[in-house]
């Protein structure tokens, strides 16, 4: 799929904004804060109805503005589609060919991105809990029983926690109640571990070669951390290992109040060479890590989606050296639309930039436009 043309009014620092981008590479130059990533998050927000950035849609209208508008057009395999996406202080109106639709999950999926952002690094460097909602966020994408099940788990660890807690305070508390609970509990568990088992399993083989690809050397593994130990993720394993897990730890989770156990407690680790990049990686393979495992996603998505998503890569270069970064251009200059975004070009080699299409903002506008000629440009 490819994004051929985004339209901004009143979106963050730009009035008005027309770009046309090229099929393939689009480099998006200027110093900072001049609105190199709201044009990022411009298409983020036409493809998803939100913004990754705020959670407060207002936000993203011009300051003394009412409302904004985003307007794409968007190629999928021969298909054009005009979307739109209207937004004012108390109203949302997302548009396809004019249309209105009045159902987002109707609108949602005609637009498909990859988002690398600089805040997403917090899922490398972070709690736990901050991997749990990547893992929780990338998989509910592409499984509804993962958010079905997700769901259901919550609410019965909730009443588990409840019911531990009630039986740490009242010693004639029933325990069958109990067994009901974890195994209702556990038959949520299985469907979660086995599905990020198999989300984390294509991740890893994708994210060696992608980070091999770009360092040259590296050795890098993505390896997921349960607190239960399974001898393999199939369901059988899984049940009997949390059965007796549960029986084992029942007095221990009573005097705590709390279910010890379980996908809740999950992690995953990045390694490079064996070694906890959280720990011991640079700032450039903490990034690097992070890009690689986005990269990863994309043909675990374009299998679900059918379609080539767009590629959106902010501030990717900071921080990496020279060769990386233009190995890094190479490997998605590979039959994807990219837009990435950049302070400069001074790193990237003649030969890459010949193939790319680049933008220069300042304060909102774009001034200077380069490499289209030589480009590829999308007709
Ligand atoms: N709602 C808004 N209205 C007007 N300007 C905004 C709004 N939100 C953010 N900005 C401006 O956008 C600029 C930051 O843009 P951004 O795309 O993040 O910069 P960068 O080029 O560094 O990626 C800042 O100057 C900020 O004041
Ligand atoms: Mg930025």
């Amino acid at each position: 799929m490819i994004l051929r043309k985004i339209k901004l009014v009143n979106f963050r620092n730009y009035r008005n904004l027309s770009v046309n981008f090229s099929k393939d590479i689009n480099i998006i130059i200027g110093d900072n804060a001049q609105g190199k990533t709201n044009i990022l998050e411009s298409i983020y927000t036409l493809a998803l109805t939100k913004s990754y950035r705020t959670t407060n849609d207002y936000n993203l209208i011009r300051f003394d503005q009412e409302k904004f508008i985003i307007t794409g057009e968007v190629k999928d395999d021969k298909v054009f589609k005009k979307l739109s996406l209207e937004m004012s202080k108390n109203n949302k109106l997302a548009k396809i060919n004019d249309n209105n639709i009045n159902k987002i999950s109707n609108y949602i999926g005609n637009l498909y991105v990859i988002l690398s952002s600089p805040d997403d690094l917090q899922m490398i460097k972070g709690s736990p809990q901050d991997r749990r909602n990547f893992l929780n966020v990338e998989i509910s994408q592409l499984s509804s029983n993962y958010i079905k099940k997700y769901n259901e788990f919550n609410k019965i660890l909730k009443m588990r926690n409840d019911y531990l807690k009630l039986l740490l305070t009242n010693s004639l508390g029933d325990y069958s109640y109990l067994d009901i609970l974890t195994n209702n509990l556990i038959q949520r568990e299985v469907d979660i571990y086995i599905e990020r088992q198999n989300f984390l399993k294509r991740i890893d083989d994708n994210i060696t070669t992608i980070y091999k690809d770009i360092t040259g050397i590296e050795d890098l593994n993505i390896i997921y951390q349960t607190n239960v130990e399974f001898k393999d993720f199939t369901e059988q394993n899984i049940i009997s290992a949390l059965k007796e897990k549960y029986r084992r730890n029942q007095q221990r989770e009573i005097a705590m109040g709390m279910t010890l156990y379980g996908p809740h407690r999950d992690d995953i680790m990045f390694t490079i060479s064996g070694n906890d990049i959280k720990i011991f990686g640079s700032q450039g393979q903490q990034k690097l890590a992070f890009i690689a495992l986005k990269l990863s996603e994309i043909p675990i998505f374009e299998e679900k989606t059918n379609t080539k998503p767009i590629i959106l890569l902010d501030d990717i270069f900071s921080e990496l050296d020279k060769k990386k970064k233009n190995k890094l251009i190479h490997y998605v200059d590979n039959g994807y639309q990219v837009i990435i975004t950049s302070n400069d070009t001074k790193d990237i080699s003649k030969k890459l930039l010949k193939n790319a299409n680049i933008y220069m903002i300042k304060e909102g506008k774009i001034v200077e436009k380069g490499g289209e000629s030589n480009g590829r440009q999308e007709r």
